[in-house]
């Protein structure tokens, strides 16, 4: 297929004025036929992708309670969580994978993941993520690699049942970091390699806060070293009282270290839960002996693993046989149960408690399963009760393209000029947690037990300053009859408005892969996002009977409803640029536009909340008939090419996107 260049240059202020975007795009000359994007849909064989369908189960009997009451009050909060950050629920991308999903290098982003972040900065003021995972272990700061890519694999060298490679990478890596943070609000962790605590590598801190500066908000010391002596990486009798030995070695380290500026930005212990509890790393005295070092305490965990199917080790699994327990209000709550002393004792010590790493099951997640429709609800409920019980924040877990359950997952290298990414349910959890604490910093989240503490109907209330702002309802239950929806009255008393607004996330099944639908929008099925929400936005608006005080919101079987108490409870989520950028259209060819940094998420419906009925696919006038239809017949790579001259004033970012063969 032949392809020309359309340049399409666009300047725009980055960060108050800082810098300059040139946009280009290569668009087709002639459309992808459909057959093409047919065959370009159909599976490759790689887990991210796997076409596995479970049954889902069915509907409880005897039957539940259909309809139920919650009670909100003004003026209190009893039961509420901390306040807690917009961007609580954040994301762990293995360092191994960063080159596919952050961008090449720091000169070449990925558009579809800035898009993917602008639309949750937007929505809760920022983003966290973490650059690490087992891979940060052994990894080494190299000036160049042989290949002059930032991540240099060692594929000879593993050493891991998850069978991670050393790594060698580049400063540039870093840069990558600091550019993302120049276009959307990120703020990053990152870890100091541990395999060697006699020889410590703090390049990673050197470099880290040399070039991100506040934006490195966390260094992990130590990855599950609760698994170390399992996995062979220190003797067997290595112990807690160990690992904070060691803890204290780097610190003397650091200290010795006049490029590593801030001495307080350290994580600890990061334990998997494996083979040691938090208490036996509290009970060691950790936390007061390293207290003015340790930015937050961490753990790390995953319910259930797949590493027989994946390495031969452990016990053989099988997904449909599990899928009920990830589809219940206990399945977040029996992984947040063994940290409810330590969210505590965090609170004592005046540290904040994080889930570092997680996601459905480790060793790659289960086909079927962390893929599906039920793993969004799961994600969602788990979140939620992570902030219920007063952790700080979660980041679930990114891999390659061997996982099943990758919140988003760029296409594989030789197909990604043909192919678009691949968005997971784990990411339309962010969406909706985002939207449920927002970006006041002052959200406080309550687990109601509602329904009788009914484990298929969970539901909670966010707070902002004693008042409850918005409920987050869910049904685990799949029946498309209808039958086993619910009503919920929400009783405000005299507080209640008179109506209230309604986003759903919605699917047809717990078991359904890809197109889901927030608030009717998507990011459509394999292949087939630049991670903007496609289609029309839909906010239903249900009338409350002010007399009784009550609100009824119904939830169908399967989904969940996030209900917005007042006009602002929905406005503050909406805040921030609106420009958009349709990427896909070729209908704009003006060659200066200026745009804000938020131009690169284009997130259209979010956008638009305000002109119901609008197409919302894009925002270009004559290109109404919806990118979503142009994005198929002219789907490929986005890449933003960041080029960046001078080390102060005025930064110039040549942004190349690239549409199509
Ligand atoms: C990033 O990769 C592109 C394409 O391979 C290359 O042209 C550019 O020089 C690289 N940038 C850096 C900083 O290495
Ligand atoms: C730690 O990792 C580095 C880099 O991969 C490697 O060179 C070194 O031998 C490792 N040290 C130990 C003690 O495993
Ligand atoms: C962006 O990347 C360039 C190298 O391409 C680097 O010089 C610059 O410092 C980076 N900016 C940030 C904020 O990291
Ligand atoms: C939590 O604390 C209680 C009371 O001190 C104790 O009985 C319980 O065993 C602790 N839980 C864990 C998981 O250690
Ligand atoms: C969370 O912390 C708040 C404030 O300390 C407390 O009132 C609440 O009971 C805690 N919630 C849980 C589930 O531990
Ligand atoms: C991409 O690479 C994989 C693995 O090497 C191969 O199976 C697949 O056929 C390749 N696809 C294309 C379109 O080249």
């Amino acid at each position: 297929m032949t392809a020309k260049w359309v340049v399409f240059g666009v300047c725009a202020h980055v960060v108050g004025a800082l810098a300059s975007v040139t946009v280009y795009h290569q668009l087709h000359q002639q459309p992808l036929s459909l057959t093409t994007t047919a065959n370009a849909a159909s599976y490759t064989g790689a887990a991210a992708y796997d076409p596995t369908v479970l049954e889902p189960p069915p509907p409880p009997h005897p039957p539940i309670n259909r309809q139920f009451g919650i009670q909100l009050g003004n003026g209190g909060t009893p039961g509420a969580s901390i306040p807690q950050n917009g961007a609580f629920f954040g994301f762990s991308i293995e360092m191994s994978v960063v080159d596919q999903v952050l961008g090449k290098n720091s000169t070449l982003l990925q558009v579809p993941f800035l898009n993917l972040l602008s639309n949750l900065a937007r929505r809760a003021g920022g983003v966290r993520i973490r650059v690490g995972g087992n891979t940060q272990e052994t990894a080494v700061l190299v000036d160049s690699t042989q290949s002059g890519r930032v991540l240099e694999k060692d594929i000879n060298g593993v050493s891991n049942p998850t069978q991670t490679p050393p790594l060698d990478y580049t400063r540039d890596l870093i840069y990558m970091m600091g550019n993302i943070s120049q276009l959307v609000s990120v703020d990053w962790f990152l870890g100091i390699p541990f395999n060697d605590t006699d020889h410590f590598r703090l390049a990673v801190a050197e470099v880290g806060q040399q070039v991100l500066g506040p934006r490195l908000i966390g260094l992990q010391v130590g990855n599950e070293p609760d698994l170390y002596a399992r996995h062979g990486h220190r003797p067997s009798e290595y112990g807690p009282f160990d690992y904070v030995g060691e803890f204290g070695e780097l610190v003397t380290a650091m200290e010795g270290d006049e490029h590593v500026v801030n001495q307080r930005l350290l994580i600890g212990p990061n334990i998997a839960t494996g083979d040691w509890t938090p208490e036996m790393v509290w009970n060691t005295g950790f936390v007061d002996t390293f207290s003015s070092n340790l930015a937050y305490l961490a753990v790390e965990h995953y319910p259930t693993d797949n590493c027989f199917a994946q390495f031969g080790i452990g016990t053989p699994e099988d997904p449909q046989e599990l899928f009920p327990n990830f589809l219940n209000h206990n399945a977040g709550r029996a992984i947040v149960d063994p940290y409810r002393n330590s969210t505590v004792f965090a609170q004592e010590k005046g540290k904040r408690l994080m889930m570092f790493e997680t996601n459905t099951a480790s060793c790659g997640g289960f086909p079927g399963i962390s893929d599906s429709f039920g793993a969004a609800l799961w994600a969602l409920d788990y979140g939620m009760q992570m902030a219920h019980s007063n952790f700080s924040g979660a980041l679930f877990h990114v891999g390659g393209q061997n996982v099943f359950y990758n919140p988003f997952t760029p296409p594989p290298t030789n197909q990604s000029t043909f192919r678009q990414w691949t968005i997971g349910p784990v990411y339309y959890a962010a969406l909706v947690m985002a939207e449920a604490l927002g970006p006041s910093n002052a959200a406080q989240v309550h687990d109601l037990e509602a329904n009788g503490g009914n484990e298929f109907t969970p539901a909670y209330t966010i707070y902002e300053n004693g008042n409850p702002v918005r409920v987050l309802l869910f049904n685990y239950i799949t029946d498309s009859s209808g039958v086993n929806d619910i009503i919920v009255n929400i009783a405000l008393g005299a507080a209640a408005p008179g109506q209230v607004r309604i986003k759903r996330l919605a699917a047809s099944s717990v078991s359904q892969k890809g197109s889901f639908l927030w608030a009717g929008q998507t990011f459509g099925s394999n292949f087939e996002s630049d991670g903007r929400l496609q289609g029309v936005e839909t906010i239903e608006t249900v009338s409350c009977d002010q007399a009784n005080g009550v609100c009824s919101v119904r939830v169908p079987a399967p989904g969940a409803a996030l209900v917005f108490l007042s006009d602002n409870a929905l406005s503050e989520i909406e805040r921030g640029s609106v420009v958009t950028y349709p990427t896909t259209a070729q209908t704009r060819t003006h060659n200066t536009v200026t745009i804000d940094p938020a131009v690169l998420a284009t997130s259209n419906g979010h956008s638009a909340m305000n002109q119901k009925g609008k197409n919302l696919g894009s925002t270009s006038k004559g290109s109404v008939s919806g990118s979503a239809d142009m994005r198929r017949r002219y789907g490929g790579v986005f890449w933003v090419s960041v080029v960046v001259a001078g080390m102060v004033g005025p930064l110039t970012m040549g942004v190349a996107m690239v549409v199509g063969l």
